[in-house]
């Protein structure tokens, strides 16, 4: 893993970091930027990990230019412990100036920040929406802890202790193994069911849920395929996407796939019903009413369940209303390891937005997750996976 180390008086606690991580057998690069080496010598840092410690990418010309692409590549996890409030603004901005802040943007590990600053710049909006703006993307933060400050302050800004920065570290780097070795099939966003070459039945699924499903699942190691609707969201790198139009060809698509995966989530909004014909040009209208002739489509997730074996079904049930009883219903009906029940009702979650809150329903019970961004919350998607097939 990477430790990157910032200009505070916590430096020095990163040492202690660094050491407690090699007695847990995790070999540590250290990255500093150039107001860190203020605090604490490279050749610390050196002498502890016994690695070069990476300052200026520019400092050897190609050679280190190269070297931040091949840690950030080889990297499990980035740890920026201490964090100060500039590097957690170039982070939330993306402006990459030095080695640590490139790096940053060059991995698909995750990045883990320790903050560590005075009260006040703690609470100071821009860094508040920083720190936001970086958690909704996926960035782990350990709080910092409250008590004197280097600067004299009483309050909130210290960095966190280290046995808890050290506990965060470990729990990520297991999480990121978490699925390693697993094929796993995502469905994700709408399905669009054809009325005529002009007109379709859809709903308001943007995708983003799945998308942010499927790129937990890569970043915790396993093998994605992405099945998804149209939607307006780029593709995610490092998974195979296929892209379907209709209830039926996700149908398709997943019958083609699931086959050689141990889990399946269906977050995708599937249409229940579709034009039982494609009217093949544009229908004129008429007066009086217009009747539709609508039949079912397959539901992918229940031939899932039917044909369950081991294999672990995730399945997603939008309601307005009875929540969690619907949601228990759908679970059993469908044979469903893990229902993720969200209210499309509430203001500020489910559809369209970037937040969603949620109950997960198993087969232990029922956890009420609170409001959170989509990405924190395929995180907690995929702990509970993990425990539930852990107990297995
Ligand atoms: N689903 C599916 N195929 C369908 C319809 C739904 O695989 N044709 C899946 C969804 O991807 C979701 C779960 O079933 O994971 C629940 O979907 P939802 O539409 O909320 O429930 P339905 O069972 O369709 O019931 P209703 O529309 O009556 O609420």
């Amino acid at each position: 893993m990477v430790l990157g180390v910032t200009g505070c008086i916590g430096a020095y606690k990163a040492c202690e970091v660094l050491r407690e991580l090699q007695r847990r057998d995790v070999d540590v690069h250290v990255v500093m930027t150039e107001h860190a080496t203020r605090f604490v010598g490279a050749m610390t840092f050196e002498a502890l990990s016994r690695h070069p410690v990476f300052i200026d990418q520019f400092a050897l010309g190609a050679e280190s230019e190269i070297r931040h692409v091949s840690l950030a590549d080889a990297a499990d996890l980035l740890l920026v412990a201490p964090a100060t409030a500039n590097v957690l603004g170039k982070f939330a901005r993306g402006i990459a100036d030095d080695a640590l802040t490139t790096l940053f943007l060059g991995t698909t590990a995750p990045v883990l920040v320790a903050p560590a600053m005075n009260v006040n710049m703690f609470r100071h909006p821009v860094v508040v929406e920083n720190l936001e703006m970086l958690r909704s993307r996926g960035v782990g933060v350990v709080e910092p802890g409250t008590g004197y400050l280097a600067c004299g302050w009483l309050g909130e800004g210290r960095l966190a202790e280290v046995p808890d920065i050290v506990d965060a570290a470990m729990a990520a780097l297991s999480r990121r193994r978490s699925l390693a070795g697993e094929t796993v099939v995502v469905t994700a966003g709408p399905t669009v069911e054809d009325i005529d070459p002009v007109r379709f039945i859809s709903n308001r699924s943007s995708g983003r849920m799945g998308y942010r499903l499927a790129e937990v699942a890569r970043d915790r190691g396993a093998t994605v395929v992405l099945v998804t609707g149209p939607t307006v969201l780029p593709a995610p790198r490092g998974m195979e996407v296929v892209a379907v139009r209709s209830a039926e060809e996700m149908a398709r698509a997943v019958a083609e796939k699931a086959p050689g995966a141990g889990i399946v989530a269906m977050a995708a909004a599937v249409s229940d019903y579709r034009p039982a014909a494609v009217a093949p040009g544009k229908i004129k209208k008429q007066d009086g009413a217009q009747k539709l002739d609508l039949v079912r489509t397959t539901d992918i997730l229940e031939s899932l369940g039917e044909a369950k074996g081991t294999r672990f079904l995730i399945g997603f049930a939008a309601e307005t209303d009875d929540l969690v009883e619907n949601a228990r219903k759908k679970r059993m009906a469908k044979r469903v390891d893990l229902m993720v029940a969200n209210d499309v009702s509430r203001n500020g979650a489910g559809f369209a937005s970037e937040k969603n809150a949620a109950v997960l329903i198993d087969a232990k019970g029922q956890t009420d997750l609170p409001l959170m961004s989509k990405r924190e919350l395929a995180e907690r998607i995929w702990d509970r996976v993990a425990e539930l097939r852990a107990r297995a």
